[in-house]
């Protein structure tokens, strides 16, 4: 599979994004990704761990449409970050033995960025745009009749001579990634054959993501080091992967033997404050503000984000969803409140 990234980078670089466009980038092949973490990506839907719902919905969509030679309907993934839907776009890609184009939304910001990628788009190739609640009117447009009848309706000459041209596509997907479904236009949300939630992974799976990690990486490390990191990565993967990076270093650096066990897992995690239940400075930050000024709440989401000086869609979108998953945190119509669980947490944990 041939995948042509204009900006596979651009996702870690929001700010950047106004400049780097998706159409002018040059094609990234495979073998020149970055090692950290699309080395270690599944490739294909049997090593994909975990998600099985979702999975069995995919693998029995691209299975009919491989029998039946069509494109496969448009996939709408939603859920946390890091769960996985870059890497489900690229194993569906592999999985229809075509390309997948991977751009963000904020990247398509002229008409000429999502034209340049659709003329160019070949018979049922996937095309990934990620945080697709943030497309440009102007990209939404253009996407519907692309998306419902492989139709691009171009706008040729100015003013009152100006006409529109439609050109034919080819049947392609669109593979759409959000982190807040909610936030999408309807008419946009409709055009979607699939949509499909990506859920928190559960221990046993995060374990396996653990080991296959480490194997990838030839590294020694026991079952128990594997299940400390799955503990404490908050049900994420892309967490887990980063959090064993982190311990591979302090093994390297402070490890008396090859093997990585799991009160060097332990030592690495404390190290970099990460408590026993995955929690970090971010976390107990929120916890902290609302404990000790508001005697846990309820408080709302923008006197939380004024007083933590954070962005409040990165506390809803990136902090609060785990807690309130772990049953620390609760949303009330009145703001959020922290649970007798999360208070006891706290009080336990608060001198990390
Ligand atoms: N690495 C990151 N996420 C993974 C997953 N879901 N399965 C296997 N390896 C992974």
């Amino acid at each position: 599979m041939a995948i042509v990234s204009s900006n596979i980078d651009q996702k870690k670089s929001h700010h950047s994004m106004g400049h780097q466009r998706a159409v002018d980038a040059l094609p990234l092949p495979e073998e020149r990704l970055p090692v950290s973490e699309d080395g270690v990506r599944p490739k294909r839907l049997d090593d994909y761990i975990g998600q099985n719902e979702l999975k069995e919905v995919l693998g029995i969509a691209v299975k009919a449409s491989l029998e039946r030679g069509d494109s496969l309907d448009h996939v709408l993934l939603y859920g946390p970050p890091g769960l996985g839907k870059t890497t489900m776009a690229l194993v569906l890609a592999k999985e229809l033995g075509v390309s997948c184009r991977i751009t963000s939304a904020p990247a398509l910001e002229r008409p000429r960025d999502i034209v340049g990628l659709l003329v160019n788009i070949k018979p049922r190739d996937l095309l990934f745009i990620d945080e697709i609640h943030r497309l440009p009117r102007v990209a939404e447009e253009l996407l519907y009749p692309a998306m419902e009848d492989k139709r691009l309706d171009l706008t040729v000459g100015k003013g009152s001579a100006s006409r529109i041209r439609s050109l034919e596509l080819p049947p392609f997907t669109l593979v759409g990634a959000t982190t807040r479904a909610g936030s999408l236009s309807s008419p946009l949300r409709d055009r979607f054959g699939l949509t499909q939630r990506l859920e928190f992974y559960g221990l046993e799976d995060l374990t396996k993501i653990v080991q296959r990690t480490s194997c990838l990486l030839g590294l020694s490390i026991s079952t128990k080091a594997c299940l400390e990191i799955a503990r404490r990565c908050r049900g994420t993967p892309r967490i887990a992967n980063r959090l064993l990076n982190r311990v591979r270093d302090f093994a390297t650096v402070r490890g008396n033997t090859k093997l990585i066990d799991a009160p060097i897992a332990d030592a690495a995690l404390q190290l970099h404050r990460v408590d026993h239940r995955g929690l970090d400075q971010s976390d107990r930050r929120l916890l902290s503000f609302l404990i000790e000024n508001y005697d846990g709440g309820p408080v709302g989401l923008e006197t939380i984000a004024a007083g933590l000086g954070e962005d409040s869609v990165t506390l809803e979108t990136v902090i609060e969803p785990f807690l309130l998953q772990i049953g620390f945190l609760q949303r009330t119509s009145r703001g959020r409140v922290v649970t007798a669980a999360g208070i006891k947490h706290f009080q336990g944990q608060a001198t990390l």
